[in-house]
């Protein structure tokens, strides 16, 4: 596994034929393996980036604080088959500091989880734009957990037409269906177990989408799950067009991102499935 730091070792990198890549800001763990698991189905050679990215924090204090493990990181990478890791520097990244010229998210950085954090997914867009440009990979993967991000991304690419793929990885989970998250580690036993009324409210969703219910009857059927618990302070529980992220209601029929947002105790936690609602004619239209 080659190591790089700056954007000249990462271009002197040999190519394989498909390059793969997995963008991180380290402080790696199980969900990270996945992609990376993902990455190496997808391409012969898989690059990760690891790189604690100042513009998508809202909080200097967040930033500061946020763990910086390259040598765990590294160590735990080396059997995971990865060919390059790119851990620049922020001066390398940023050798002017902020930078001038930036690219924003749109709408879809202003609404759910970029109402929570304005300007996050414009940090976010603006990174991922640099890392595209540096890595120059034929397919970079994005966990499906971040649902919004993988929005993001999706219209970054579509829309300035960046010559790459994006692939997701499946949402890890534990047996019990919670979705892996860093933030678990916060949750007391007790708020653990409240928890799983957001993936229990989802797969509601998706059962009652998937049994040929209309979107009100879906969304419905998962409020119901988390409307009867005290222990969960909603934020959203929305059905979300997977092209920009704007809420779907009515009589809307094609593939949603059923997407919740709640507050457990101190901990914020997200999560999403993937669904349709109707299903597709002959024809490719959705009834
Ligand atoms: O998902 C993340 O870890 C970050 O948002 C990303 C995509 C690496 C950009 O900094």
């Amino acid at each position: 596994m080659i190591l790089t730091r700056t954007a000249a070792e990462l271009a002197a990198l040999p190519r394989g034929r498909r390059r793969a890549v997995v963008m991180t800001m380290g402080a790696l763990h199980e969900g990270h393996l996945s992609l990376i698991r993902r990455a190496r189905e997808l391409g012969d050679q898989v690059v990760v980036t690891i790189f604690v990215n100042p513009l998508q924090f809202d909080e200097q204090a967040d930033y500061d604080r946020y763990p910086r493990t390259l040598e765990a990181d590294l160590a735990l990478l080396e059997p995971f088959g990865v060919d390059a890791v790119f851990a620049p520097s922020e001066a390398e990244m940023y050798p002017a500091g902020e930078p001038t010229a930036t690219v924003s998210a749109g709408v879809i950085g202003r609404v759910l989880e970029g109402a929570a954090r304005p300007g996050h997914f414009d940090g976010v867009v603006t990174v991922v734009a640099k890392l595209l440009h540096l890595t120059a990979p034929d397919v970079a993967v994005f966990g499906a957990k971040d649902a919004q991000q993988v929005i993001a991304v999706n219209a970054l690419v579509r829309d300035l037409n960046f010559p790459v793929e994006i692939a997701t990885a499946a949402t890890v989970r534990d047996d019990d269906g919670l979705a892996r998250s860093s933030r678990n580690v916060f949750l007391s036993p007790e708020e653990r177990h409240t928890s799983l009324g957001l993936s229990r409210a989802l797969f509601a969703a998706r059962d009652a989408a998937e049994a040929g219910q209309p979107l009100p009857a879906v969304i419905a059927a998962g409020r119901a799950i988390l409307d009867g618990d005290d222990g969960i302070g909603l934020d959203y529980f929305a059905a979300l067009n997977p092209a920009d992220a704007s809420e779907l209601e009515g009589d809307y029929r094609g593939e949603v991102v059923i997407a919740v947002a709640a507050r457990v105790g101190a901990t914020r936690l997200i999560d999403n499935v993937t669904t349709r609602i109707g299903s597709p004619s002959a024809e490719g239209d959705w009834r």
